[in-house]
Parts: structure tokens; C-alpha cells; sequence
């Protein structure tokens, strides 16, 4: 097996966390730099979380700065779910520095350096970063492999009817990344929801490890209330699920689709708009999940975190 060479776009936030500790331990992902972008809180604080969860793991991997706000819109963040340190409150100890330059640069420079269909990209945010690298070097869509996203829902939003909080965050900018002509995967709300964290799973994590990253993995799980659109069952794992799709294709069912988002400015704004039987106006241009197995996926994030240190 090769390792993927991956790049993690994200916005630490707490199952963001989890879905970078679930990557870094994965022998089938070779990631080659974190990029942070503003969103569950502002990018002061998505940037430490994202050096510390890096640093926790002991991994070498360059963190790199980048888009503190969307393309055209207003920035909101979501610490009312992931607290005010975007860590639900755990302080966990500070990472190394963050390394020189812009994550759009950065991500640019990876893929002109990386042989054509090579790079897998995987977003856990707000798509700003990834929309500024297409934007401005649409070329460089033929050296990605995939465009893992989580965002979006075919069904109902989680931050307005409409809209998922990544995608309402920044719809001029995924739109750009649903249009590069890349092949894009995309973790919906709709399989998120499946992967639903219960106390069993926290329970589960601690038996596994009292490593450091398992223990603040658990903490962080601890510390995420329950749902209401779980029936209070539990919190999703939204990010995650994207990581696991490019570890463990075999543990979610898919369908060919045409994905869009609304960039209007009125009630649909930040809504994809996703079909999955060919009606028109468009081709297919992204794969949609559309269930996890999600003993499975527990399984997997529980033994890949009790490897950490
Ligand atoms: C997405 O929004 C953020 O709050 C989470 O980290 C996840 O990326 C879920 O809607
Ligand atoms: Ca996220």
C-alpha cells in the first residue's frame, strides 16, 4: 500500500481535531501540511488548536496559516458547538510554530510540485483556502487525486434550513471548488449524522488508550452536548468521516451526483444543491457518501487514536 500524499485543509474545532488525529495515525494517508482557515472560531485560535493537535501527535507535519474570513461574505463562527477555544474548553499544551506563509500559497506550491492526479485534498471548513488556490491557478485541478470535502446536506442545514455551517460560511468558495474539474467527494450532513457519538464510544476510547491524544480526544468527545437532531443520542462526527472515507472507502456506500451551491444572498444562501437521479441541468461532477457503517467507523477512529502517543 502507498500512502496517499494528503494535504488537510481544516478549522479546529473540536471533530475536526479528532479527524486529524485520525488521519495523522493512518498509515494510508501520508499528509503533508495542515492549512488552517477561520470558522468554528476565528483563525487565531483555529491555528493554535491545529499546531497543539499536531503537536500532540508527534508528528512533523507543517501547519500553515490562512483566510481569516470568506471570500465576499461575513464571518460567523460556531463556538456556541465547539466552545470559545474551539476545543470545548480543553487546553491542551501549545504546538510548534506555525510555518512560514499562506496556506493558499502553500497549497499551490504542493501542487505544482506533485505529479498529475497525485494529491488528495481533504477539507474539514470553511472552502475559502481551497476556493483562493483555483481561483487564482485553475491548472492546478490536474494534479489533485481528490477533493475530499465535509460540507453541505441534500437534506436539511444545520445553521439555517438551508445551509450546512462549512458551506453557509463560505458558498462562493466551495462553489469554485465544486467547479474545478477535480474529483470531488463529498461528506454531507446526511452521512455525518449516521456517524453519532454516544457515550459508549467515549467509554470505548478510554478503555483503548491512556495516551495523551486518546485522553483529550475523549475529553473533547466529553465535552460536545449532545444533539437535538440526534434526540439528544449523542454529537455527530462530521469531519472525520471525511478522513475515514479516504482511509477506509469500504466502510461508506456512495452515488455519482451534480453538486452546486446557492450563492444568493437570500434564504437558500449557502444551500448544495445536489441531484442524484441525472435530472437537468447537469452532469455529474462529485461523489455523494450516502451511508457509513458506523460501528465501523467508531472501530476505526478508536484503534487509529490508541496508537498516538
Ligand atoms: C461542520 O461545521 C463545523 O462546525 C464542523 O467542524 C464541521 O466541519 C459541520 O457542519
Ligand atoms: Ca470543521
Amino acid at each position: 500500500m502507498t500512502p496517499r500524499p494528503t494535504i488537510i485543509d481544516c478549522d479546529p474545532g473540536t471533530d475536526d481535531a479528532i479527524a486529524l488525529w485520525l488521519a495523522l495515525a493512518s498509515p494510508e494517508l501520508d499528509v503533508r501540511m495542515v492549512t488552517v482557515v477561520g470558522g468554528n472560531v476565528g483563525l487565531q485560535a483555529t491555528l493554535a488548536n491545529a499546531r497543539a493537535v499536531v503537536g500532540l501527535s508527534g508528528c512533523s507535519v507543517p501547519v500553515v496559516g490562512g483566510a481569516d474570513r470568506p471570500l465576499l461574505g461575513r464571518f460567523e463562527d460556531a463556538a456556541y458547538v465547539h466552545g470559545d477555544n474551539g476545543l470545548g474548553g480543553l487546553v491542551l499544551p501549545e504546538g510548534p510554530p506555525a510555518a512560514h506563509g499562506l496556506a493558499a500559497d502553500a497549497i499551490r506550491a504542493a501542487l505544482r510540485a506533485a505529479p498529475r492526479h497525485s494529491m488528495t485534498l481533504i477539507g474539514l471548513g470553511p472552502a475559502t483556502n481551497l476556493g483562493l488556490v483555483f481561483a487564482t491557478e485553475p491548472a492546478l485541478a490536474d494534479n489533485v487525486a481528490e477533493i475530499v470535502l465535509m460540507t453541505g446536506a441534500l437534506g436539511e442545514g444545520n445553521v439555517t434550513p438551508s445551509a450546512e455551517f462549512n458551506a453557509w460560511n463560505d458558498p462562493e468558495a466551495l462553489d469554485i471548488v465544486l467547479t474545478a474539474g477535480a474529483p470531488v467527494t463529498l461528506a454531507t450532513l446526511d452521512v455525518t449524522n449516521q456517524a453519532l457519538c454516544r457515550p459508549k464510544h467515549v467509554t470505548a476510547l478510554r478503555a483503548a488508550s491512556q495516551g495523551a491524544c486518546a485522553t483529550a480526544a475523549a475529553d473533547i468527545w466529553d465535552s460536545v452536548a449532545p444533539s437535538r437532531r440526534s434526540g439528544e443520542q449523542g454529537h455527530e462526527q462530521h469531519d472525520a468521516c471525511a478522513v475515514a472515507w479516504a482511509v477506509a472507502p469500504h466502510l461508506f456506500t456512495h452515488a455519482d451526483v451534480a453538486a452546486r451551491v446557492d450563492c444568493s444572498q437570500g434564504i437558500g444562501r449557502g444551500r448544495t444543491v445536489i441531484d442524484r437521479w441525472g435530472r437537468k441541468p447537469r452532469a455529474p461532477n462529485a461523489r455523494f457518501l450516502d451511508k457509513v457503517n458506523a460501528d465501523g467507523f467508531f472501530d476505526l477512529v478508536i484503534e487509529r487514536l490508541a496508537r498516538l502517543p
